[in-house]
């Protein structure tokens, strides 16, 4: 669910509601984009995460699973809720290049982006995924692919609950993703509870960032004065913030 417009100026809203929203949603766009422009030095493309070998290992899982996913089109699961290549090329390559010990990522679906991250810690022979989901029936790919399984625990059932049980348990995380309820509400919930536990040089990563006209991703860089990096689409957009507490504030939303 959307965050509700604030009425700021109500007689306004009164007025004609219709209108008064339409121009609220022009200019939260027109927020997103003067933040990213603002931040137009770090928005890079995924080279600067990546390198041509580190490329290749990920195409080759991404035809893995595109041809999982296609001979198994019945999963209650459509393709659409699969991480994009470039969302999933940044993962890929950011869990290879920092070799982190703790994953911890939200909403599992197919298990498309889940397997994606099992392998590259496979790669890395060593690190751990914590996913947490709310559905029981998820993660097909991780046992059709069966890499790195082992490195895996699934979380399932009270989705905001689990996540700060698994979040406490591990004390420290090094990459945090967020792919589950896009509401502003939860979006912001889930990254100030991974910001406390991600060490510094750590990642917070998210996927569509511009799922709400007003971006949770956008306010929660600006609260604790991050330059994200945003790789903007036109329907899955993804940002990483790479975390320095020391020039990042500890301020949240
Ligand atoms: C966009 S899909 C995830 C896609 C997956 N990352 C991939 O690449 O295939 C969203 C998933 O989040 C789950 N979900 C929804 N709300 C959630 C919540 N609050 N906490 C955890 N998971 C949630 C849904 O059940 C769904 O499986």
């Amino acid at each position: 669910m959307e965050e509700k417009p604030k009425y700021r100026y109500k007689a306004l809203h009164d007025l004609n509601p219709s209108l008064y929203d339409k121009a609220w949603n022009l200019s939260m766009a027109f927020d997103n984009m003067v933040f990213c422009m603002k931040n137009i030095g770090s928005i890079s493309s995924p080279t600067r995460f990546t390198n041509s070998s580190i490329k290749k290992e990920y195409f080759d899982i991404r035809k893995k699973l595109d041809s999982l996913l296609e001979e198994n089109q019945n999963s209650e699961h459509s393709r659409a809720t699969v991480v994009s290549d470039m969302a999933g090329l940044i993962e890929y390559s950011v869990v290879r290049a920092s070799k982190p010990d703790i994953v911890v990522e939200t909403g599992v679906a197919n298990g498309y982006s889940t397997a994606v991250i099992l392998s590259a810690l496979e790669k890395n022979t060593n690190g751990k995924l914590v996913s947490v989901e709310i559905s029981k029936n998820v993660g097909r790919l991780v046992d059709m692919l069966c890499i790195g399984k082992e490195r895996w625990e699934l979380v399932v059932g009270k989705p905001r609950e689990n996540l700060v049980q698994a979040l406490d348990r591990e004390k420290r995380i090094d990459i945090f993703i967020h792919d589950s309820d896009h509401s502003y509400e939860n979006m912001k919930f889930e990254f100030q509870e991974a910001y406390k536990r991600i060490r510094d040089g750590g990642f917070l990563m998210s996927d569509d960032i511009f799922w709400n006209k007003k971006s949770a991703f956008v306010d929660f860089s600006r609260a604790i004065g991050a330059k994200p990096s945003i790789f903007p689409s036109s329907n899955k957009s993804f940002g990483i913030i790479k975390i320095n507490k020391k020039q990042n504030g500890n301020e949240t939303l």
